[in-house]
């Protein structure tokens, strides 16, 4: 139904007031009492075989949503009632700021992506706090935190900490986002330097408290392969606990969109199938060098239940998706997750076989 009626009418919206229109729908649903329940017996597959402990946190599935959908927590409690895994909010900066000017999400169809230039746009730190105060049991809240516009770069690592520290008891994970293409100077913080003074103040703030906040740092698909060993050892010289590979691209590499189009929209971050690939590629790189002894959660074109799986045999800990719900609907998780049962049941049958041959 979401692919012959549902996505037809949202694509006939601007990309930006069809996102408006879902989240506000999705908030509305959220205020009729009893309805997550009911979502929750509707919509979330459970089974054994899709439970992760991740990071010293449980997770009912691997399939989350990516930062950038519900940015300032309004949905995360629909989004998992919907059954996904967790859901990541953000990017949070400090202080509200408006982002970029519009137009600034853009749909490119015949690729099955998006370019946004959204640019942090956000109500800010204490909106997602009083948001987060709604929190239902048993849902998983990551926090994907940024550095306002305004502030200057030296001083990006003050953002980041107070942003840990004002968050740190409303969420069960953290994720510093130094990867976004369209906050001027962020992703030049992809170096060991930067990436070390941001995460400092973060391990020794997380030292003196009594509950423990893992921290991952999500990186762009546009790294060279170098600077991905680097941000790769950092995690393993320091308390990180994670990666989430990757944010968007900048790269327009193969798509089918005339280029005539492609340079009408102009600047921004490409999601969506033409960043499968690249981003399945990270996370193998990742996983290769801390020699699959970290979490990774890989993101990045996740459009079919295979690219899923490719994430998870790459070395993914847990997958998120954006792109892929948007083109394939909210019921998108339940698919996945209904094929990783089977494949749980099929390794399960075959082993019992062999056993039994032996
Ligand atoms: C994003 N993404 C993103 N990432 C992030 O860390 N902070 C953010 O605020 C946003 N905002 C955002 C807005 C929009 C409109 C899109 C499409 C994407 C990136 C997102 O989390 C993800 O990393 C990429 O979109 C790649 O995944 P998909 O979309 O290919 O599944």
């Amino acid at each position: 139904m979401y692919k012959q009626i549902i996505r037809p009418l949202l694509f006939c919206l601007s990309a930006e007031n069809a996102h408006k229109l879902i989240i506000g729908a999705l908030r509305l649903v959220g205020c009729i009492p009893g309805s997550n329940w009911l979502m929750e017996k509707i919509c979330t597959i459970k089974h054994p075989a899709l439970e992760r402990e991740v990071f010293g946190v449980k997770f009912k599935n691997p399939i989350g949503i990516a930062a950038g959908l519900d940015k300032n927590a309004e949905v995360y409690n629909e989004f998992s009632a919907l059954g996904y895994g967790f859901v990541e909010v953000g990017t949070i900066t400090p202080k509200g700021q408006p982002g970029n000017p519009r137009p600034r999400l853009f749909r490119l169809p015949k690729d099955k992506a998006i370019i946004n230039r959204m640019g942090f746009n956000n109500h800010g730190m204490q909106n997602a706090i009083e948001n987060l105060h709604k929190r239902r049991k048993g849902v998983v809240v990551g926090a994907n935190i940024g550095k306002n516009s305004l502030t200057p770069i030296e001083e990006a690592p003050s953002d980041y900490l107070k942003l840990f520290r004002n968050l740190y008891q409303y969420v069960d994970y953290f994720v510093v986002n130094v990867s976004c293409p369209n906050v001027a100077k962020v992703t030049s913080l992809q170096n060991k330097q930067s990436v070390t003074e941001i995460l400092e103040p973060l391990f020794e703030f997380r030292r003196g408290q009594s509950q423990y906040r893992p921290i991952l740092l999500k990186i762009s698909p546009d790294l060279d392969d170098a600077s991905v060993d680097d941000m790769t050892d950092v995690m393993i010289e320091t308390p990180l606990d994670g990666i989430v590979a990757t944010n968007t691209t900048t790269s327009r590499a193969g798509l089918t969109t005339s280029a005539k189009s492609i340079e009408a929209i102009g600047n921004g971050g490409l999601s969506g199938a033409p960043l499968t690939k690249r981003a399945v590629e990270v996370v193998r790189r990742v996983h290769t060098r801390c020699q699959g002894r970290y979490p990774i959660i890989g993101v990045g074109g996740v459009m079919t239940v295979e690219d899923a799986k490719a994430m998870l045999d790459a070395g993914a800990s847990l997958v998120q998706v954006y792109s892929g719900m948007i083109y394939n609907g909210p019921a998108f998780v339940r698919q996945i997750c209904k094929q990783l049962i089977a494949d749980h049941e099929a390794a399960k049958a075959t082993a019992t076989t062999e056993q039994k041959a032996e």
